[in-house]
């Protein structure tokens, strides 16, 4: 078989480092990929985007498989775009895919269907709004969420504790139009308190399959501070979330989001991933992406016993109910190494050194996210750099072999976390 990557991240490496691993691929092309990728797939110059470029590449390279990595092109159609050629894409079309790109339509969906979520308020008109917070204020709420309804790549959430900070935010969003149109509708809601769990299943709009619960470091600093990012590190299994919780979420959370965009006439397919915050009174939904997470992805492909590509082409072909998956009985930790001053601005091009010292740490892998070639160096060419993945029979183990490679590597201004895991081993 032959295989298409979109995508050029960490995730896509993860899932180009797996797939590569399938006996039925003969030939795997990355588009754009990295330095990483460029090990295992061929990377094609086109961005993730650029939909029709990417449809007439399938097309003329009789690929046989095509898996989306980013939200982008899935938010914007690429899944309709291959079909109506006839190409088999893993991902899910462009209508279930405003799960992802429209919170407003999100957020119906669990009201409509009865999925715990914060309770919340959706507005278009920023004097409506500012009354509503007003309100919530005087009745004595310690603080509210609002996030922008359209894509905003992760900025458009703000928890904010006082009117002043609330109504400076709804006036950025929908007056000043910081995230542009992203902020013409907003959604105001309760915080919640709890910790966060990524919980993700492979579905083909009828059979739901999970992936082991993953925790994802969002903030850029230790101790979950600094700034939120596209995600710092994660660990798998989490352990908080119990057999029973997951059971109680796949039936709670998964698969009525499923039903929903069964209901509106086009079934899901490819990975639905609930963000969620386990609270005391139970797992509740922050938000749906309707794709791999990153850096979920780069922990729990590695568990994974499973050929990827059997399961994705069974998600594709809404045979999903013959697929049991298997995952190691193990734990896996990854950490991300990021550029100094990410989520804000950092340099590039900086040569990154001790990549096959870090390989040799037993049972790890670099997943390469930010990286590009020049000459024979290797060098930084984004935000996130790196991410750093190694299995162990404990958490602990796991994570001291992630932390022994994060050691080999160096390059300038280099950032990461020292605290992934540490709090469940
Ligand atoms: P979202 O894109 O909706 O998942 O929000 C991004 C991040 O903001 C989440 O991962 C949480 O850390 C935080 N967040 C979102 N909604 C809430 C909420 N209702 N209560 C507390 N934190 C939240
Ligand atoms: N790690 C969060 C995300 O993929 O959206």
């Amino acid at each position: 078989m032959r295989v298409l990557v979109i995508g050029g991240g960490g995730r896509e490496h993860a899932l180009v480092w797996k797939i590569a691993q399938s006996p039925k691929v003969s030939k795997i092309y990355a588009a754009p990929g990295n330095a990483g990728i460029a090990e295992l797939a061929e990377c094609v110059a086109l961005k993730a985007t650029d939909i029709e470029s990417l449809a007439n590449f399938a097309e003329r390279n009789r690929i046989d498989l095509t898996v989306v990595g980013p939200e982008s092109p899935l938010i914007a159609g690429v899944v309709d775009v291959f079909e109506r050629r006839g190409l088999a894409i893993f991902g899910p079309s462009k209508e279930p895919a405003r799960l992802e790109g429209s919170k407003v339509y999100a957020k119906e969906v669990m009201r409509r269907y009865r999925i715990p979520t914060a309770d919340f308020s959706a507005f278009s008109d920023p004097q409506t709004a500012a009354e509503y917070v007003h309100r919530r204020f005087r009745e004595g709420a310690r603080g509210l969420v609002i996030k922008a309804d359209g894509e905003a790549a992760g900025k458009g959430v703000f928890v904010v504790h006082h009117v002043d900070e609330a109504l400076e935010v709804i006036r950025s969003l929908m007056e000043e139009r910081v995230l542009g149109e992203a902020g013409a509708r907003i959604v105001i809601e309760e915080v919640l308190i709890g910790e966060e769990a990524s919980l993700m299943a492979f579905t083909d709009g009828v059979t739901a399959l999970p992936m082991p619960p993953v925790q994802d470091y969002k903030r850029a600093l230790d101790n979950d501070r600094g700034a939120n990012t596209g995600g710092m590190g994660s660990i798998c299994p989490l352990r908080l979330v119990t057999p029973d919780l997951q059971q109680q979420a796949m039936e709670q959370i998964i698969h009525p989001a499923i039903r929903a965009t069964r209901d509106a006439g086009i079934p899901f397919r490819g990975v639905l991933y609930a963000g969620t915050m386990v609270t005391e009174a139970g797992v509740k939904t922050l938000e749906f992406n309707v794709r791999f997470g990153d850096p979920e992805t780069q922990a729990v492909l590695p568990l994974l016993e499973n050929d990827i590509v059997e399961v994705m082409q069974a998600a594709v072909e809404c045979r999903l109910d013959e697929v049991t998956l298997q995952w190691k009985p193990r734990y896996a930790v990854c950490v991300v190494i990021a550029s100094g001053g990410y989520p804000g601005k950092y340099e590039t091009g900086l040569p990154i050194e001790g990549l096959e010292e870090a390989a040799q740490v037993p049972e790890c892998v670099v997943f390469h996210a930010g990286t590009r070639k020049e000459g024979d160096r290797i060098v930084t060419a984004g935000g996130r750099v790196l991410g750093v993945t190694a299995l162990g029979d404990t958490l602990a183990q796991a994570r001291g072999r992630a932390y022994d490679a994060v050691r080999c590597i160096r390059f300038d201004y280099m950032h990461y976390r020292t605290d992934i895991g540490i709090k469940w081993v």
